[in-house]
């Protein structure tokens, strides 16, 4: 049987025209696809591998009244192996042509997965330009847990535009996992009137023939979750803080009246979370506050969050330690979002601590006082199972109360050097649960095993508080 086969097989091999297809199939010289996902089972289809962004620079056009976005993405990549062709995640729009260096390259679409194929494989480490341009109505994500996500039409074309977890697809080709992180350069061109508003600085404001482009600058390595276009008939403001930050806040008019004392303790804020988690990570601040309720969240977008409605004091609290918790040291698998989220929470303990509410150490006796049949223990803080479970109760408010436990075992004193050194050595990187736990023992010299082992990994309610 076996020979019967293979010897037809061989003959076939042996003709030129066998061979120089096989030669073509492999790409030559030993050239490779890069694969079409980054490897987490929380989110299958986000991220591609063989390659890193360096950077974003990202040319869109919109216009509210049709909905329509015109787009050009330039994307510096560095092949980190050779590549034949490779992957972009990019969901719905029209992709019009792409261009490797400035050569036409083949593309295909395939579910979220924009297929780049160039003239020429790729050689690792050395940087190409990728180019594409594209064009449509974008229609944002419905994530596992029903939440909407990426570019969000509002019913008067303004645009709320938040990618946590997988948004960012549905208004540029990226890599959209949180392992590949970038610097961005977005300019968005709104009509007269509108106003579009990105992460970082903004670096320039003009006005030619009724519309107004906005360029931005995000100049600190940022994941595409954290990215942002939105658009609105906002009210603007600009100031720079006493130590020198500039900030930049973009509010419906609506929610003018709400947001704006909440909004003016943006720099105390900062100083006061600088003062706990050390330096502020980036070199801009701000906010973005839309009228959109139906979203139901507001986002930790990068140096300048992103709010549904007027935010309360404890929201802005929040979104803010995101900065350090989340932008600047980023989770390298969606599993680790208490890294997250119970960090941020636990930044709304200690405001709340300190502004007359209860202590951290009443938070937590509240939470553990609830009965064993709530949500909060439905399952573990650090391992919610799948992606449609990372923004439920447990990774928000069990992540809190590991925290609190951890300060609680290590005292005050190793707990914000914990924090602070958790900052800053991974400033404007990543980090895992593993990594925290052994930067937590490293500091305090106790074995935590058995405290992390329950509170964070426990299934149900632990036997005692
Ligand atoms: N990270 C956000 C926050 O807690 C929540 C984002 C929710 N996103 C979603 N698609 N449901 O501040
Ligand atoms: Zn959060």
């Amino acid at each position: 049987m076996l020979s019967k086969i293979s010897r037809p097989l061989l003959a076939l091999v042996a003709t030129p025209v066998v061979a120089a297809l096989l030669v073509g199939a492999s790409q030559g010289g030993g050239a490779t696809p890069g694969s079409a996902t980054a490897g987490d089972p929380y989110f299958p289809a986000s991220g591609n591998g063989g390659y890193h962004v360096v950077h974003y620079g990202l040319d869109l056009g919109y216009t509210p009244e049709t909905k329509q976005l015109q787009g050009a993405a330039d994307l510096t990549v560095t092949p980190t192996q050779r590549l034949g062709s490779f992957y972009l995640d990019f969901s719905g729009m029209t992709v019009d042509s792409v261009r490797v260096d400035g050569r036409r390259a083949e593309f295909s679409r395939s579910g979220t997965e924009l297929k780049v194929t160039p003239q020429r494989s790729l050689d690792r480490g050395r940087k190409v330009h990728v180019v594409v341009t594209y064009s449509g109505v974008p229609e944002n994500v419905v994530d596992p847990d029903g939440s909407a996500d990426g570019w969000i039409i509002q019913p008067d074309g303004s645009v709320f535009v938040a990618n946590e977890p997988q948004g960012a697809m549905t208004w540029f080709p990226s890599n959209s996992h949180p392992k590949d992180k970038s610097t961005y350069d977005v300019a968005i061109t709104v009509p007269n009137g509108w106003t579009a508003v990105s992460n970082g600085r903004l670096r320039d404001q003009r006005s030619h023939y009724g519309k107004t482009t906005f360029s931005w600058r995000e100049s600190q390595p940022m994941a595409a979750y954290l990215s942002t276009a939105s658009i609105g008939k906002f009210q603007t403001e600009q100031y720079v803080t006493a130590g020198g930050l500039p900030v930049y806040n973009a509010v419906a008019p609506s929610q003018a009246a709400e947001a704006g004392p909440v909004l003016a303790q943006l720099p105390a804020v900062i100083d006061w979370e600088s003062r706990l988690f050390g330096r502020y990570p980036f070199d801009a601040a701000g906010s973005i506050v839309a009228d959109a309720p139906d979203v139901g969240y507001a986002l930790e977008t990068q140096t300048r969050p992103i709010y549904d409605r007027a935010p309360d004091i404890g929201t802005l609290v929040h979104e803010t330690a995101h900065q350090w918790f989340g932008d600047s040291v980023t989770l390298t698998k969606w599993q680790d979002i208490w890294l997250n989220e119970g960090f941020a929470t636990y930044a709304e303990w200690l405001w709340s601590a300190e502004h007359g509410g209860l202590t951290t150490a009443q938070q937590f006796a509240a939470d553990y006082a609830l009965p064993a049949t709530d949500s909060l223990w439905s399952f573990p803080a650090g391992d919610p199972g799948d992606g449609g479970h990372i923004f439920a109760k447990p990774p928000y408010e069990r992540g809190a109360m590991v925290l609190e436990k951890l300060r609680q075992t290590v005292g005050d004193r190793a707990f914000f050097t914990i924090l602070r050194t958790w900052a800053s050595e991974n400033r404007h990187g990543h980090g895992t649960s593993a990594e925290f736990i052994a930067l937590s023992k490293k500091i305090s010299h106790k074995n935590l095993d058995a405290l992390f082992t329950t509170w964070l990994y426990g299934k149900g309610k632990p036997a005692t508080p």
